[in-house]
């Protein structure tokens, strides 16, 4: 299967499955629904959800399993995308070539559509789903949670936001990326992987490295595209790291050495799971286009 199709063929399932009934069924603070709907549904790539399909498919699972999974990690990352724009945070207008939640909306509906589509997450991922124990369940649920909070996202987006106008090192900037966006890359693969009930400790070490790897690429690849790229094609705004004096990997590096360290995070990524053989053809296929975005 060309990445293409596998890329289609697992969008139009997460667009079925998020559209089914019982998803998000409507509620009595129907503003609030429509703020989390509008921020779920504006379009975005959908990397995390292809990571949980693909990962569950090289650990040959059905890909029904990752239904809960991958939409539960898309909201979480919804609503992280949300509370990064708002005025306190990166202050941002556009994203998915779309006005931001709280220009939309207003900052009060923003804050509690985040919010909201956070505990949902966890609440449509803890309910009892066909195919999966309760301690598959469970693992996933602590995956997401510890990946999502201080140890996690939240805890880089705060490092992120302690970093703006200083001069930090290399290895500030690396946790720092590894937390706010390398930790929810990381906890789609594992949750993809947690698709099977007894997966050998060798290959869950080969997809933690291949997670590490292109979770840390996907940020410095946003810090490139970031420089390089154009408010059209991103669909946000360009130039938005220099504009509040935000440390990147371009701003450390130089754009050739962030495209460098972008290169070798590719390489070690497909390294970790050359022993997946052709198991994993999709998920090197998701490393490189990671890649060839900047390259
Ligand atoms: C943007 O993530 C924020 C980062 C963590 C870099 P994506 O580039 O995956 O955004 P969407 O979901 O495609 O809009
Ligand atoms: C965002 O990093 C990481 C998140 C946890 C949302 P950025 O602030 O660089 O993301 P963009 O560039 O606004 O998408
Ligand atoms: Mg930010
Ligand atoms: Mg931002
Ligand atoms: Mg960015």
């Amino acid at each position: 299967m060309t990445f293409q199709h596998f890329q289609e063929t697992a969008i139009t399932r997460f667009n079925d499955f998020f559209g089914s009934p019982d998803i998000l069924p409507p509620a009595k603070a129907k503003r609030l629904l429509a703020a989390m709907e509008y921020s779920l549904l504006n379009g975005g790539k959908r990397i995390r959800p292809l990571l949980v399909y693909a990962s569950a498919q090289a650990c040959q699972c059905d890909l029904a399993l990752a239904d809960y999974p991958a939409l539960a990690i898309e909201m979480v990352h919804a609503y992280s995308l949300v509370h990064d724009d708002l005025p306190a945070m990166d202050d941002d207008d556009l994203r998915r070539g779309k006005p931001t939640c709280h220009i939309a909306f207003d900052e009060a509906c923003a804050i509690l559509a985040g919010d909201a589509l956070q505990t949902e997450a966890f609440s449509l991922l803890s309910q009892p789903i066909k195919g999966l124990s309760a301690t598959q369940q469970l693992t996933m649920l602590h995956t997401l949670a510890t990946a999502s909070g201080v140890y996690g996202m939240a805890g880089g987006q705060s490092l992120d936001l302690g970093a703006v106008d200083k001069d930090v090192d290399l290895a500030y900037l690396e946790t720092m990326h590894n937390h706010k966006t390398g930790a929810l890359i990381k906890a789609s693969v594992l949750m993809g992987a947690l698709c099977h009930p007894q997966l050998s400790q060798e290959t869950t070490q080969a997809l933690s490295d291949y997670a590490d790897a292109i979770g840390l690429a996907f940020q410095v690849q946003d810090d490139i595209l970031d420089v390089i790229s154009d408010t059209q094609t991103l669909g946000k705004t360009q130039g938005a790291d220099a504009a509040l004096n935000k440390p990147t990997y371009v701003s450390l590096l130089g754009l050739e050495g962030a495209k460098a360290k972008a290169k070798q995070l590719h390489e070690s990524a497909l390294l970790a799971i050359e022993p997946l053989g052709e198991n994993a053809q999709t998920l090197r296929q998701i490393a490189d286009y990671i890649i060839q975005r900047v390259n």
